[in-house]
């Protein structure tokens, strides 16, 4: 499972993309919003942190104003993915981008009949909000588990982007599933790390090695 990082913020990013596992990124307008940056900027910059897909969402909510921002996301980098919602005019424009090679996040779905459009559609990926999903008395697991369903059953090559994540269970549940990408936000993801255990086991072999009066090297 692919890991995305769900911010706009650059130093977070960096950070996360020297573990080695970060894989791509994505960004919406509250995201650049809570940045304060430059969008086309800002990306430019999240661009050069990654090698992964780059997300940037269109405003336009026509398919001629998407396409227009379109061209001029898509010209910041090579592993910019355009992100356009769900919508009528979004999958017109997914299909015309993704015939011409360039990538496509279809963005805010929030139902598996959404998703089996966006899919139509030829979306690199689709994003399912699992944690607004949730919020709203669904059950957003759920909801990723009919994606995945559908996708097998026709064998659809749209990956599953997990997003709205606000939990590690989120993550090892969208694992179980077989999602093919999650995004998170920073905190989410640097406390997959964590465990209790892990801390107090480091705490009791420091305090045996520092009574042996060693050191390494
Ligand atoms: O980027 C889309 C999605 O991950 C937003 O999450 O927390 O605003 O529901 P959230």
């Amino acid at each position: 499972m692919k890991f995305f990082v769900d911010t706009a913020d650059t130093a977070e990013i960096a950070d996360l993309a020297a573990t080695g596992l970060l894989d791509g990124v994505t960004t919406n307008p509250t995201l650049i919003a809570k940045a304060g940056r430059d969008f086309l900027e800002v990306t430019a910059e999240i661009c050069k942190l990654t090698d992964g897909p780059v997300s940037a969402e269109v405003v336009a909510l026509d398919h001629a104003g998407m396409l227009r921002e379109a061209e001029i996301l898509r010209k910041i980098a090579d592993n910019v993915c355009i992100k356009v919602p769900l919508t009528i005019d979004g999958l017109k424009t997914c299909k015309a981008l993704t015939g011409e090679g360039t990538m496509v996040n279809v963005t805010l779905c929030f139902s598996a009949a959404q998703a089996l459009l966006a899919a139509k559609a030829g979306a690199t990926f689709v994003s399912p909000f699992v944690g607004r999903h949730d919020d709203n008395g669904f059950d957003g697991m759920a909801l990723i588990d009919d994606i995945r369903l559908i996708y097998d059953n026709y064998d659809y090559r749209t990956q599953i982007l997990v997003a709205s994540i606000r939990h590690g269970i989120h993550v090892l549940e969208s694992a179980r599933i077989g999602a093919d990408v999650i995004t998170a936000p920073p905190a989410v993801i640097k406390g997959l790390f964590r465990h209790v255990l892990t801390e107090k086991g480091i705490e009791g072999f420091l305090a045996d090695w520092a009574k042996t009066g060693q050191s390494i090297g």
